[in-house]
C-alpha cells in the first residue's frame, strides 16, 4: 500500500451466494469488528438483485455497494441482462469487469471487458478490471505479456478522466478459490507491472494514483503481508468476504502501516 498517493479498498466478491435475509445479520456482525479509525474504503460486490438491501444495510458501517458484471448495451431486447444506467439507477458505485469466471464461463472477450468499463463509466460506476493469468500461462513464461495485453485492451479508449475512477485488479486464475495464494512477491512483481503500464499509457501521476488490488485466495492470514507490498493497495476477496470475521481482519489488516 502506499496511502499517501491512493486509495486502499478492501472490496468483497459475494460471487453467487447470499440471499437478501442473510445481508443484514452479516452486517451487524462485521460492524462491530470493524476497526474504529478508517483506514481503508470497504465495498462488496454483491448479485444485482441484492443491491438496494446492501445499499441500506451498509449505509451505517460506511461499505459502498458494488455488483459484479454489466451489459455493453445501452437498453433494449437484451433479456437477462443489466445496463450501466440501471447498476447506477439503483445506487452501486463499483461493478466489477472482466472476473476469470466470466471470461471463462460467458466468453467474456477483451473487448466486452473494455465496453463494459467505458459503459460504467459513462454512468459514474467504478469499475474493477480484473485481469490475471492462468496456469499454464505463468507456467510457460506468459504472465507478464497476457497481463499487459488484458490490461491495455481494457483501458483502450478510456482518458485520464475516465482512469481515475478505475480499480484494476490482479487475480491468477490459479489462486482464486484454490486456497493457493500467490506469494506476496508473485502479486507486487505483477502488480507493479500494472503500474507501468498505466504509466506508459498515461504518465507518471496517474500511475502512482490507481488503485490495484490483489485477488486470490487473500484471507484472514496472508491479508497482512500482501497488503505490505508497496505495489497492492488492497484486495478482491471471494470466500474470505463471506465470513465477517475474516473479512474484517482483513480491512484491519490495511491498519497496519499505523499502528
Ligand atoms: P477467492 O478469494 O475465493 O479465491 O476468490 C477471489 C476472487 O475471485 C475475487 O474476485
Amino acid at each position: 500500500m502506499n496511502t499517501k498517493y491512493r486509495k486502499t479498498i478492501i472490496a468483497g466478491n459475494w460471487k453467487m451466494n447470499m440471499l437478501v435475509s442473510d445481508i443484514k445479520p452479516f452486517i451487524e456482525e462485521l460492524k462491530p469488528l470493524l476497526p474504529k479509525v478508517k483506514t481503508c474504503d470497504t465495498v462488496l460486490c454483491v448479485p444485482a438483485v441484492n443491491v438496494p438491501a446492501m445499499i441500506r444495510a451498509g449505509k451505517e458501517a460506511k461499505i459502498a455497494c458494488g455488483t459484479q458484471d454489466v451489459s455493453c448495451h445501452d437498453k433494449g431486447a437484451y433479456t437477462g441482462e443489466i445496463s450501466a444506467a440501471q447498476i447506477a439507477d439503483v445506487g452501486a458505485k463499483f461493478c466489477i469487469v472482466g472476473h476469470s469466471e466470466r471470461r471463462a464461463y460467458h466468453n467474456e472477450t477483451d473487448l466486452d471487458v473494455n465496453c463494459k468499463a467505458k459503459k460504467l463509466l459513462e454512468h459514474g460506476v467504478s469499475p474493477i478490471i480484473c485481469v490475471g493469468e492462468s496456469l499454464e500461462q505463468r507456467e510457460a513464461g506468459l504472465t507478464m505479456s497476457h497481463i499487459n495485453y488484458q490490461v491495455r485492451a481494457a483501458l483502450a479508449g478510456i482518458d485520464a478522466a475516465g482512469l481515475r475512477r478505475c480499480v484494476i485488479a490482479y487475480e491468477p486464475i490459479w489462486a482464486i478459490g484454490t486456497g493457493k495464494t500467490a506469494t506476496a512477491e508473485q502479486a507486487e512483481e505483477v502488480c507493479g507491472e500494472i503500474r507501468s503500464i498505466v504509466r506508459e499509457i498515461y504518465g507518471a501521476r496517474p500511475a502512482r494514483s490507481i488503485s490495484i488490488l490483489y485477488g486470490g485466495s487473500m484471507n484472514a492470514k496472508n491479508a497482512a503481508e500482501l497488503l505490505a507490498m508497496p505495489d497492492i493497495d488492497g484486495g478482491l476477496i471471494g470466500g474470505a468476504s463471506l465470513k465477517p470475521a475474516d473479512f474484517a481482519t482483513i480491512i484491519a489488516a490495511t491498519g497496519a502501516e499505523n499502528e
